[in-house]
């Protein structure tokens, strides 16, 4: 899959792709990630992609000409759907980032101050995607948690595939607890389960563990669990 993120402050993108997972997609040749400085696209000597809201009021908004400039060329290579980072979006979750994953590449826009000019929204926009009910500065971050929940389903990019069924968000439910060494810490042991090598009874105990921990936690995730097996 290729991505290519429009961002004015590239350097934030740096570590993220040098991290395991990432980074060994991209050396696979799983994930093409481009970083694109929206400054780039400018045509005057300050490089300015920023201006004044018209009709006053606190804050810049992202100028339209540089963020055109840069759709437009980055689309000729990647003609894929647009999307702009913003709490305005439709939230992300689980079933949307499965239906990210299987996209053959994406651009993401990441908005900065007030945001982007409307008409970028209304010309190029395809998709709108918000990460939560809550408002950070800027559309980095946001693009990291869209790129990393999106790299784990391609095929290849998780070193255990199994392990995707089996976590949280995958089938409603939350995932089972987890205990690694040693067997015993500050006084509470692991399940004997878990150490019984009975993979039938192992895997029924994860499934009720599962189960009573959505209930408890995500009540609403438990009826949507409970409607998906119903329906079955
Ligand atoms: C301070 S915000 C602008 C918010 C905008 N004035 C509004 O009220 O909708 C600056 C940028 O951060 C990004 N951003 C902030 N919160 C976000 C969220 N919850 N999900 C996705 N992007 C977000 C967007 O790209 C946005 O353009």
């Amino acid at each position: 899959m290729r991505i290519d993120i429009i961002t004015i402050f590239p350097g934030i993108f740096s570590n993220f792709l040098e991290t395991s997972l990432i980074q060994r997609a991209i050396s696979e040749g799983l994930l093409n990630i481009r970083v694109h400085n929206l400054r780039d696209f400018t045509s005057d000597p300050h490089r300015v992609v920023d201006d004044y809201p018209y009709g006053g009021g606190a804050g810049m908004v992202l100028k339209p000409e540089p963020l055109a400039l840069a759709i437009e060329n980055i689309k000729n290579e990647n003609p894929v759907n647009v999307i702009y980072l913003t709490p305005q979006g439709r939230v992300l979750d689980q079933q949307y980032v499965k239906e990210l994953s299987k996209r053959e590449g994406l651009i993401i826009i990441c908005g900065r101050y007030r945001g982007i000019d409307e008409r970028i929204r209304e010309l190029y926009v395809d998709e709108e995607i918000s990460i939560g009910d809550y408002l950070l500065s800027g559309g980095e971050i946001p693009s990291m948690v869209l790129i990393e929940a999106v790299s784990r389903l391609i095929p290849g990019v998780l070193g255990n595939e199994s392990s995707i069924e089996e976590e949280t968000f995958t089938g409603y439910l939350l995932d089972s607890p987890q205990y690694t060494r040693p067997y015993e810490f500050k006084g509470i042991k692991v399940p004997e389960v878990l150490i019984s090598g009975d993979h039938k009874e192992i895997s029924k105990w994860r499934i009720n563990k599962a189960r009573e921990r959505t209930k408890k936690l995500r009540p609403d995730l438990y009826e949507k669990y409970l409607k998906k097996i119903i329906s079955k």
